[in-house]
């Protein structure tokens, strides 16, 4: 019982304690950076590793504040600093909440140049709900997040990345550093925030460390260092494999109000941004794998819960997930795909006239599917699906999955006379023939395409491979370049045409 309070505890305040090893190979790699600060900030400083590194590293610093909600790190943080003998700094611990603390008065007191140092908590919002903690920011909308992400209920943060944000503002219009610990995409998403608000950064770097080997902890983690300039700001981060590499891997930076993976392939590429030509869209989003997702047997259909049952087929298409995507689609789908609807919001009433049986089944798990959390079920008609329109059905595609960590274009045909659909963590863009479909395949699938895509994919976020990268490209700029043009300029005529008919399509579904 003790340990399982221990360890929620633990997970409550991301309570990861830095190795002094680790703390010192930081300050170390600080001194080269050329900081000589006079003034220590350690917002969350646990049991103090890095405040003895910085004192070991920095001789002229003279004053020094470190803050932790935990009064037990307090505790053995004082102790350690009293064992070090009588401070040539001015040293003060506090035992308080970072979300409750006087910043702007905690700053006054601390003279430049400034570090603030340190490795703020590895949690999450959700993980904080899941076990009914409170160790959260007030303001629960955080920056404001809306749209499509908080309907779908995406809208999860680290607290880390609060802090971050809280702490790359305290070094504005002064001489400062900050030199954090976190998670790699939280430094990526911190920066971010810094150079959409204009805040003047002089340098950025981003070291990787290995996370599982310090903390245990299976995370894509890095040092962030950025100092300020109070002149004109730079838009780049450099970053290294590790804290020793002295040549970076790649550089990222703010381009045009986005972030860009790679401001070298950027610059070379940039010409081939433009207009999406083919339009570009998710798989069907349904929430219930259990109910919506079959495997076909010679008696009939047997669902996610193990159940054999006897359906229309009128409903039920063959179906391709991510992985199937990835391992190459030119298997048979081993599952099919209840998919009440052919747009979003058609009544799904009807579906009692035209196939009783599924109606019956999809009446006897009612239950299972009101229960969907996201939003986007909300209001609309029952047994609703979202992503879904005339291109979910479309005989041939051209697909790409958003979690694996290649860029790999699949045309995707129909199976058994009927279209194969695409869950939602696949992307792709219809064709009306296999000719046409191969064709964007290998426009999609050409080094310099690939070169394209790479200047924007940062590998490791969770889904790496987005929409809004792919509809970054325009495919004639691209055909151009590498002389396929007229072919391309041939489909698209047929294309927009086909298109326009959809539309057509869409509002005759909708209106009846
Ligand atoms: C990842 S640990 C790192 C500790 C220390 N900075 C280090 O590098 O060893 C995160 C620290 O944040 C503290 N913490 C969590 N929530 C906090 C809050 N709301 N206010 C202040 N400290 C907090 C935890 O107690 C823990 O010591």
């Amino acid at each position: 019982m003790a340990v399982i309070k221990k360890n929620k505890k633990k997970a409550e305040f991301g309570d990861f304690q830095t190795p002094i090893k680790l703390a010192r190979e930081v300050c170390s790699l600080l001194l080269q950076h050329g900081l000589e600060p006079v003034s220590i900030l350690e917002p969350t400083c646990g049991k103090g590793s890095f405040i003895m590194a910085a004192l070991e590293f920095f001789p002229d610093v003279h004053n020094v504040i470190g803050i932790d909600i935990n009064s037990e790190h307090i505790r053995v943080a004082g102790s350690a600093l009293n064992k070090l003998g009588p401070p040539s700094a001015s040293i003060q611990i506090m035992n308080k909440d970072f979300f409750t603390v006087d910043w702007s008065c905690v700053l006054e007191s601390l003279t430049d140049p400034l570090l603030v140092i340190g490795n703020p908590p590895w949690v999450t919002n959700a993980e904080l709900g899941r076990i009914g903690s409170c160790n959260l920011p007030d303001k629960s909308n955080f920056q404001n997040r809306r749209g499509i992400d908080a309907i779908t209920g995406k809208s999860n943060f680290d607290i880390s990345e609060w802090m971050l944000n809280k702490a790359i503002e305290w070094l504005n219009g002064r001489q400062a550093a900050l030199a954090m610990l976190c998670k790699t995409a939280v430094a990526r998403k911190v920066l971010h925030q810094a150079w959409k608000s204009g805040q003047h950064l002089k340098r950025s770097d981003i070291y990787h460390i290995d996370a599982s080997r310090y903390f245990g902890a299976a995370v894509d983690a890095c040092l962030l260092v950025a100092s300020t300039s109070l002149s004109n700001g730079n838009f780049d981060c450099r970053v290294y494999d590790s804290l020793k590499d002295t040549s970076t891997t790649v550089t990222f930076g703010y381009r045009q109000e986005r972030l860009v993976a790679d401001v070298t392939g950027f610059e070379r590429w940039k010409h081939l941004e433009g207009k999406e030509r083919y339009k570009w869209r998710s798989g069907i989003k349904h929430d219930c794998a259990k109910v919506m997702e079959l495997r076909k047997e010679i008696d009939g259909y047997r669902n996610g819960s193990g159940e054999l049952v006897d359906l229309e087929d009128d409903y039920l298409y063959p179906m391709f997930k991510s992985s199937d995507i990835a391992n190459g689609c030119d298997l048979q789908p081993a599952r099919w795909m209840l998919v009440p609807q052919r747009i979003v919001g058609e009544n799904t009433r009807q579906i009692r006239k035209l196939a009783p049986r599924t109606w019956e089944y999809l009446q006897r798990h009612a239950q299972l599917l009101d229960r969907r959390a996201s939003s986007v079920y909300r209001e609309r008609p029952r047994f609703s699906v979202f992503g879904v329109g005339d291109y979910s059905f479309a005989h041939w595609k051209v697909a790409i999955s958003g979690f694996y960590k290649k860029l790999d274009f699949k045309v995707v045909g129909p199976y058994a006379e009927k279209p194969v659909v695409l869950d939602d963590t696949c992307y792709f863009l219809t064709c009306q023939t296999k000719k046409e479909a191969f064709f964007i395949a290998e426009l999609l699938n050409s080094d310099i395409a690939k070169d394209f895509f790479s200047t924007f994919v940062f590998w490791d976020e969770k889904r790496p491979i987005t929409v809004n990268i792919l509809r970054r490209l325009d495919l004639l700029a691209l055909a151009r370049e590498l002389g396929m043009e007229e072919t391309l300029k041939d489909f698209l005529r047929q294309y927009t045409q086909n298109h326009e008919q959809q539309l057509l399509f869409s509002e005759s579904v909708l209106g009846s």
